[in-house]
C-alpha cells in the first residue's frame, strides 16, 4: 500500500509499464536491448573479469543463476522497480547497462554498468549511459539519475562526466568491495542538465 503523501509522484504508478522494456540505439552502433536468455553465457563469462569482480560484488555461479536473475530482472520491470539491458554491438553482448532502484514519487533511479574487457576503451559505457538517460529522463519521464563508484575507479568517474553526471561529492566508507570499504563518488544528472 502507498500510504497517502502530500506531493503526487513525480512519475505515476504504471506510466513505465504501459509498455514492454524499450530497445535504445546508441551512438556507434549500439544497441541497448532487454536480457535474452541466450545471453546468460556472455553474462556468465563477463563475471570472471577481473575488473568485472573488481568493482562488482555480484558472483553469479551457473548458467541457471543468471536464467534466474534475468527473470527478477523482467519482473523488476513489471513493478517498475528497475530496468536492465544488455548492450550490444553487432548484435553480440559488450556490456550492461542497469536503472535501478526506482523511487516514482520523487522520480530518481541510480545508474550502473560495466563492459566486456574486449570492447573497453572506445566509448561503450558513456554512450550507453548517455542513451540511458535521454530515454529515462524522456520518455520515462524520470527527474534524477544518480550513480555512485569507488572513489580507486577512476574510469568509472569519466564515464560519468562524460555522460553528463556531474560531481555531487563524496560518500565515506559506503560500499564494501573485496578488498573492504571504499569512499565513493555520487554523481547525478537531472533533467535540464546539459
Ligand atoms: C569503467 C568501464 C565501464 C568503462 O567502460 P568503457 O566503455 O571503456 O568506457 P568509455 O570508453 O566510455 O570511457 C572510459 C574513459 O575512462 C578513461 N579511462 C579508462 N581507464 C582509465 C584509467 N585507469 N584512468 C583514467 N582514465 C581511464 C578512458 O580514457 C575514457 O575517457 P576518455 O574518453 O576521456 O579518454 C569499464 O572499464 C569496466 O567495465 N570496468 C570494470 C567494471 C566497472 O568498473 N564498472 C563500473 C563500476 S562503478
Amino acid at each position: 500500500m502507498r500510504f497517502p503523501v502530500s506531493t503526487p509522484p513525480a512519475v505515476p504508478a504504471g506510466t513505465l509499464t504501459t509498455g514492454p522494456q524499450p530497445t535504445l540505439p546508441a551512438e556507434g552502433g549500439l544497441v541497448l536491448r532487454p536480457w535474452a536468455d541466450g545471453d546468460a553465457p556472455a553474462v556468465l563469462a563477463a563475471y570472471q573479469d577481473p575488473e568485472i569482480r573488481r568493482w562488482h560484488t555480484r558472483r553469479p555461479a551457473s548458467p541457471e543463476q543468471v536464467l534466474q536473475w534475468f527473470a527478477h530482472l523482467r519482473r523488476s520491470w513489471q513493478e517498475e522497480t528497475g530496468a536492465s539491458w544488455a548492450v550490444t554491438r553487432d548484435g553480440a553482448v559488450v556490456g550492461r547497462m542497469v536503472l535501478g532502484g526506482f523511487n516514482l514519487d520523487d522520480g530518481e533511479a541510480g545508474c550502473a554498468y560495466w563492459v566486456v574487457p574486449a570492447a573497453r576503451g572506445a566509448g561503450v559505457a558513456s554512450g550507453a549511459l548517455r542513451a540511458v538517460s535521454a530515454w529515462a529522463l524522456g520518455d520515462g519521464r524520470l527527474h534524477r539519475l544518480w550513480l555512485d563508484h569507488s572513489t580507486g575507479n577512476v574510469a568509472s568517474c569519466r564515464v560519468a562526466v562524460k555522460a553528463g553526471f556531474r560531481l555531487e561529492g563524496t560518500k565515506r566508507s559506503a560500499a564494501v568491495h573485496d578488498d573492504g570499504r571504499h569512499d565513493m563518488h555520487l554523481h547525478a544528472r537531472v533533467r535540464g542538465d546539459a
